[in-house]
């Protein structure tokens, strides 16, 4: 269990005032009077407590650095996230290389809270900032023979210790349905809590789909590939048995170890029960009908 004195937590009276600057340029943007850059926030979080910052930036699973969570802030400011440039290729009509500064000001960035529960039976609510990933992809133009989006976090072990270690077939690897990547919910993220993305949550960009589990939002992405077959993830060759493809959260599919039906919320202490799709059925549970979700792991 992770101790969080309370002097430890970010000041959110800090945060929350910024949030109401920014929920004062929404509204603007929204009725056109600044740029289309400014940011549009945007609460998928039921209203819920947004995790403190502390917690989001020392409490992380990204296995280049270290499988220690509270060992990858410091470790991970190692990585050198500038120049850095996402190449998007496959089965599309316009193949690109794209700087983040580009992707930055060329899609509207957008506040998204969403909850992120992570298979281990942990959660937070986390204030991305970032944009569609349909965007990129729209532009981009998938042929009709593209079905999935792979994508590939950077390799590079002299910065990223962990990625010298035999236990994973590196570099991370994760993958969606097409159609899964362009859902409204599915982002790029490139900022939290109203900042640059700090390192350890994957800078200077990352994936987040708010219904699986935390591992499909695959951190610090230098390629995107359209594919025609299912791609397969750094997880699914680690442990066919435990990680599918789909990973969508369901609290009646158990992993083989233990128990999905509930979560402990980071800085709370009872467990809390875990939803459907993460709660966000009602904007997902289109994309698998006819599919037996409990087959769906
Ligand atoms: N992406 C990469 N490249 N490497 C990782 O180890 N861990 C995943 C996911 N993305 C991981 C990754 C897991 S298991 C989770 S729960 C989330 O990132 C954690 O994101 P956070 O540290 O920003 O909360």
């Amino acid at each position: 269990m992770v101790k969080i004195s309370s002097s430890e937590i970010t000041p959110e009276e800090v945060y929350l005032d910024r949030r109401k600057f920014m929920k004062g340029l929404g509204a603007i943007a929204a009725v056109g009077l600044i740029s289309p850059s400014s940011v549009l926030p945007k609460n998928f979080s039921g209203g819920e407590e947004l995790t403190s910052f502390k917690s989001i930036t020392h409490y992380n699973n990204f296995y280049e650095f270290s499988t220690d969570k509270e060992e990858v802030a410091e470790l991970s400011e190692a990585l050198t996230t500038s120049p850095w440039a996402v190449e998007v290729t496959g089965l599309v009509e316009k193949p690109g290389k794209f700087s983040v500064d580009d992707l930055k000001s060329r899609y509207t960035q957008e506040e998204r809270i969403y909850r992120l529960r992570c298979v281990e039976g942990w959660s937070m609510v986390i204030p991305w900032t970032g944009f569609p990933v349909a965007s990129l992809l729209k532009d981009v133009q998938p042929t009709p023979k593209a079905k999935f989006v792979k994508m590939t976090t950077l390799m590079r072990p002299s910065e990223m210790k962990g990625q010298k270690s035999w236990w994973y077939e590196w570099p991370y690897v994760e993958g969606l349905r097409l159609d899964e990547a362009m859902n409204n919910l599915t982002l790029f993220a490139t900022g939290l809590y109203g900042k640059d993305l700090p390192n350890q949550n994957g800078a200077p960009i990352r994936l987040v789909v708010p219904w699986k589990y935390g591992f499909k939002s695959i951190k610090s992405i230098v390629k995107i590939e359209l594919v025609e077959e299912m791609p397969t993830s750094l997880w699914m060759k680690a442990a066919p048995s435990e990680y599918g493809f789909y990973s969508n959260v369901n609290p009646e599919v158990p992993h083989p170890r233990w128990s999905q039906k509930t979560e402990r919320r980071i800085g709370e202490f009872r467990r809390r029960r875990t939803l459907m799709f993460n709660g966000y059925e009602e904007e997902v549970s289109s994309l698998y009908t006819g599919m037996d979700l409990k087959k769906l792991f």
